[in-house]
């Protein structure tokens, strides 16, 4: 029996929505509120929130972790806008580099069967200093600084002495 109280909708009223439809716009509606509330706060947030500190300034960057690689072996990580390389050595040690190839410019790459850091594009190589020796790469690649902190490699550009 229909009702002719103004706010009170009658379920067997045609004109009202059914109730399931009605539940799924007042879904649809929170969650794009609380998406838009994120999508807001998130970045607040993150530039309130202080980058973790290091002895090795804001320069630093985390190359990975602890356990991440096994000896003998290596990683490219992202170093601001380009690639650095990231390499264990046989005897556990950690290096870190450029992994822009001096010659033109492609990634290089740590080869574990070399021991040496190579050039897919022309068969460049390099030390793990990354002084280049073999190939065209016609100067060595930058080599960084690297630090571990509890769990965490970092790595930074050298600073001038
Ligand atoms: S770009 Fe690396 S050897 Fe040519």
């Amino acid at each position: 029996m229909p009702t002719d109280s103004p706010g009170i909708i009658d379920a067997g009223d045609p004109q009202s929505p059914p109730l399931a439809r009605r539940r799924f716009v007042e879904v649809l509606l929170g969650g794009g509120f609380l998406a838009t509330a994120v999508a807001f706060l998130y970045p607040v947030l993150r530039y309130l929130a202080p980058p973790k500190a290091t002895d090795m300034g804001s320069d630093a960057v985390v190359a990975g972790r602890v356990g991440e690689l096994k000896a003998n072996s290596g990683k490219v990580f992202r170093f601001g806008n380009r690639p650095g390389l990231l390499v264990r050595t046989s005897s556990g040690e950690y290096r870190a580099m450029s992994a822009t190839c001096t010659h033109l410019s492609c990634t290089v790459q740590y080869r574990d069967d070399l021991r040496q850091v190579w050039c897919a594009c022309h068969n460049g190589r390099y030390d793990l200093n990354g002084r280049n020796i073999s190939g065209p790469p016609p100067r060595p690649l930058e080599a960084f600084e690297v630090q571990v902190r509890g769990n965490e490699i970092f790595v930074r550009r050298r600073r001038e002495s």
